[in-house]
């Protein structure tokens, strides 16, 4: 398990789970819109990373050009302890 920061709160999960970093914490109540289901087209579920290491980015996020530091948490696992913020 790793420790993940999100505006303010505290939550841990699965490294090893095939479940997205957003799933993950929306089972633990955080609240993330995710006006796409996870699909990776609203953009509605993206992140700051302010520290740690995530999965690389999916063929999806690499065609929405997001900004630098920025990633879908619906498209991504955490690797490491993260700090991260909600955008939306
Ligand atoms: S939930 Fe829509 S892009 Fe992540």
């Amino acid at each position: 398990m790793v420790k993940v920061h999100l505006n303010g709160k505290d939550y841990e999960v699965d490294e090893t789970s095939e479940e997205s970093l957003m799933q993950q914490l929306k089972n633990q109540g955080a609240e993330i819109a995710a006006a796409c289901n996870g699909a990776g087209i609203c953009q509605t579920c993206a992140i700051k990373v302010n520290s740690g290491e995530l999965t690389d980015k999916t063929e999806t996020e690499e065609m929405m050009d997001l900004p630098d530091g920025q990633r879908l948490s619906c498209q991504c696992r955490a690797k490491s302890d993260l700090d991260i913020e909600l955008i939306y």
